[in-house]
C-alpha cells in the first residue's frame, strides 16, 4: 500500500492528482491550510485530510506528526503554489516588484517545499520506494525564459518564475543528495485553476497527468530531472 501527501490539495492540479492516486490505490492525504476545504475535499475523493500550511512551521510538524502516528509516508507531492497578481490581478513587472512581494512568494514556492520536504524526509527515508514531486513549472526553464518568441519570453512577472527556478535547484541538489529516492520537477503546462483565474488553455485533466505520472514512477525511474507530459525539459 502506497501512501502519498499532496499540498495544496483541495482544489486544482492538487485536488486532480489526488482524485487519480486514489482510483491507482493510493492512501491520500489532501494537504490544505483551511480545515473545512480540506475536509470536504477528502471526502469527495475518498482521501484523508490533513492540516498543512507550509508557510508555517507549526502546521507543517503538526501533519508529519500524524502521517507518521498513521504509519507513514512514501511520496510527496510539493504541489502548493501562488502566483504574483497584484491586487488590480495583474503580474507584478520588474519596475513594480519589491522584496516584500518576493518573500511572499519564495515562503510558499520555495521554503514551503523545504520546510515540507525536511518535515516529512525521515518518513520517506523509512519507505521501500520513496518519491518526491515537486511541481514547478515551464516558467522555471531559464533556456525558455529567454528564448525570444516563445510565450515564456514574453512573460513580464519576476517572483514567480524565480521561485520555480529555484524549485529546479532544490530538486536536483535534494536527487543528488538522496539518489535512493526519486525526486522530479514537474511542469503540468497552462492549466484552467483559480492560480489564472482559469485563463489556462488545458483541463486539470491533462494538467494533472505529467505529476501523476512521476508520483507513481518506480525505484528504477528517473531522479533529478524536470518533465512535462511530453518528457524532459532544457533548464
Ligand atoms: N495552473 C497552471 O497553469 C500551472 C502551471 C504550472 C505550474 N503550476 C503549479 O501547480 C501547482 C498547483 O497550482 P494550481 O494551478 O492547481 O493552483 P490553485 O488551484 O490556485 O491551487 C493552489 C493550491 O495551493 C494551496 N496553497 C496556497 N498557499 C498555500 C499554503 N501556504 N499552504 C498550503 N496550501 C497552500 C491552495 O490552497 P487554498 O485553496 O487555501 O488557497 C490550493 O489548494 C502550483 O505549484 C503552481 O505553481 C500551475
Amino acid at each position: 500500500m502506497t501512501t502519498t501527501l499532496i499540498t495544496g490539495a483541495n482544489k486544482g492540479l492538487g485536488f486532480e492528482t489526488a482524485r487519480r492516486l486514489v482510483a491507482a490505490g493510493h492512501t491520500v492525504y489532501v494537504g490544505s491550510r483551511d480545515a473545512d476545504r480540506g475536509r470536504r475535499a477528502a471526502e469527495r475523493l475518498g482521501a484523508r485530510s490533513v492540516l498543512l500550511d507550509v508557510t508555517d512551521d507549526a502546521s507543517v510538524a503538526a501533519a508529519a506528526h500524524t502521517v507518521e502516528a498513521d504509519g507513514g509516508l512514501d511520496v510527496l507531492v510539493n504541489n502548493a503554489g501562488i502566483d504574483e497578481r497584484a491586487r488590480d490581478g495583474g503580474v507584478i513587472g520588474a519596475a513594480e516588484l519589491t522584496a516584500d512581494e518576493l518573500r511572499k512568494v519564495f515562503e510558499t514556492n520555495v521554503f514551503g517545499v523545504v520546510r515540507v520536504t525536511h518535515a516529512f524526509l525521515p518518513l520517506l527515508q523509512r519507505s521501500a520506494a520513496p518519491v518526491v514531486v515537486n511541481v514547478s513549472s515551464g516558467l522555471a526553464s531559464m533556456a525558455r525564459i529567454t528564448a525570444p518568441g516563445t510565450p515564456a519570453h514574453g512573460y513580464p512577472g519576476v517572483a514567480y518564475p524565480a521561485s520555480k527556478t529555484a524549485v529546479n535547484m532544490i530538486t536536483v541538489q535534494y536527487a543528488k543528495a538522496f539518489p535512493d529516492m526519486r525526486i522530479n520537477a514537474v511542469e503540468p503546462g497552462y492549466t484552467a485553476t483559480d492560480l489564472n483565474a482559469h485563463a489556462g488553455t488545458q483541463t486539470v485533466e491533462e494538467g494533472a497527468g505529467i505529476i501523476v505520472r512521476m508520483a507513481q514512477v518506480g525505484p528504477d525511474g528517473p531522479t533529478g530531472g524536470y518533465f512535462d507530459a511530453a518528457g524532459p525539459l532544457p533548464w
